[in-house]
């Protein structure tokens, strides 16, 4: 800005000597006829830049050398601990020379409900008492509002037993620390989302990996060989609806076949249902918790269904935990922002979230589609899945294939993936691939897709 470049030349030169008073802004606009919000953005700018101090009613002064010189620096903050680099290359958060974020599972700008939301924001905002703690177990009419959606779908929740928590990440870090101990054995999905395994990591477990079918979810009939030949979890973790990555949708007949086997082996289950809504059919696929209140332990949040940024999710325990999953939240977060509470609770009692809901599970559909058949056309033996929910993809490649390679050569082309290697809890899945579609199909997206089939194809 030349108003600035010209004010750090009268610094340097003496003509506002160290100490010295410089003019006032409206001095200043007089002085330079630059408009008056050009000065104010040029003092602002050299307050932050250290040239310049304002004094409280008093105006603005050179800085003197002293304040200028090097200061010494600051301890280092580490701005993100990396668990996985392949992990940090497929979210590429912050990277801007990511063109085409086919590695994160979350729509779009595109497909967020922006305008809606910023209204509810705006609204809540000017509630009464807004800027403070929400107490666990949550506001209630936001409850009220969940378990209403859950009584449309089926599952017969009491919104008292709804306790609300930051995310369904912090849900399911409550559940384990709950039910597991030292040594206990959980059971995993494989592949599985890969924020449980980092979960697992934390605790002492031993782990139990039961295969997953892209069409049909859990291969429930692999986990009762492995339960009668004498393994016993503690726990089951599972995504029944549209899991993360496969988009697979537990078959009915499996669900029934797993609570029954969590009733026989005496085991729990920790249901993840974000995705439940986001169904491409007419019909909403109920969570397990429909079928069997005593042994799951539902977690769920708005990140996939709304908005990752409003950081709201919720659990509902089996009877005889709800009081010690409150006490845990208690102790790990003391509460959740009030005012993200009432911007959801508006959202939902106008009826936002439904016609949202409505718009992105048509959109999902679409940008599936559209991409299963430009994926199709790569010129390599691929198998892709094809999901009644969700917004991504599962791709097999060749046996051989090193997807963690692809994953680096099409950073450099401005191109973020998911290998298969991130939702593997012992490093298989090396071949394989996580899609997500819920991106424009503009021009450079679908251009980007065709140049990761190339990139494939080349690897092959
Ligand atoms: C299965 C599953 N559960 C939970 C989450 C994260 O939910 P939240 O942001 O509410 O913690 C994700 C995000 O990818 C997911 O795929």
């Amino acid at each position: 800005m030349q108003l600035v470049r010209n004010m750090i030349q009268s610094l340097e030169n003496g003509e506002f000597p160290p100490g010295s008073k410089l003019p006032s802004i409206r001095q200043s606009i007089r002085l330079s006829g630059f408009s008056q919000g050009t000065v104010v953005e040029a003092y602002r700018i050299l307050l932050d830049m250290g040239r310049i101090q304002s004094v409280p009613g008093g105006g603005y002064y050179a800085v003197h050398q002293d304040l200028q010189s090097p200061r010494p620096e600051q301890s280092r903050i580490v701005q993100r601990l990396s668990l996985d680099p392949a992990l940090d290359r497929a979210l590429s958060l912050g990277n801007r020379s990511v063109q085409a974020p086919f590695g994160l599972a979350v729509p779009s700008e595109d497909m967020l409900p922006v305008s809606a939301l910023k209204r509810c924001l705006t609204e809540a905002f000017r509630s009464e008492e807004i800027h403070t703690y929400s107490f666990p177990p949550g506001h209630n009419e936001l409850r009220k509002q969940i378990a209403l959606r859950y009584r449309q779908a089926g599952v017969d929740l009491g919104w008292q037993e709804l306790i609300l928590t930051g995310s369904a990440t912090e849900a399911a870090y409550v559940v384990l620390r709950e039910l597991v101990r030292e040594g206990d054995l959980v059971a995993l999905e494989s592949p599985c989302y890969s924020g449980f395994l980092h979960q697992v990591k934390k605790f002492p477990l031993r782990i139990l990996e039961v295969p997953v079918d892209p069409m049909l979810g859990m291969d429930v009939d692999l986990l009762e060989q492995r339960l009668k030949k004498g393994a016993r979890p503690r726990l089951i973790i599972t995504v029944p609806n549209f899991h993360n990555p496969t988009g697979a949708l537990l078959e009915p007949a499996r669900r029934r076949k797993l609570l029954d086997l969590a009733q026989e082996f005496d085991f729990y289950i920790l249901e993840d249902d974000v995705y439940g809504g986001i169904h491409h059919g007419a019909k909403r696929s109920p969570p397990l918790i429909a079928l069997d209140r005593s042994r799951v332990f539902l977690v769920s949040s708005f990140a996939k269904s709304i908005v990752p940024s409003m950081r709201l999710g919720w659990i509902a325990a089996p009877p005889e935990f709800h009081d010690a999953a409150l006490e845990r939240l208690r102790a790990l977060s003391l509460g959740n922002s009030k005012l993200t509470e009432e911007t959801l609770t508006l959202f939902l009692a106008r009826r936002h979230f439904d016609r949202h809901l409505r718009k992105l599970r048509k959109e999902s559909r679409i940008r599936i589609a559209e991409f299963r058949k430009r994926i199709l056309a790569w010129p390599v033996d691929i198998r892709v899945s094809s999901p009644q929910g969700g917004f991504w993809l599962w791709l097999e490649l060749p046996a051989g294939f090193d997807a963690l390679e692809l994953q680096e050569r099409a950073l450099k082309r401005g191109i973020s993936v998911s290998p298969g290697t991130l939702f593997s809890p012992s490093g298989g899945y090396r071949n394989y691939l996580r899609i997500n579609c819920a991106l424009p199909s503009t021009k450079s997206i679908l251009g980007h897709l065709d140049v990761l089939g190339a990139l494939v194809a080349d690897m092959v």
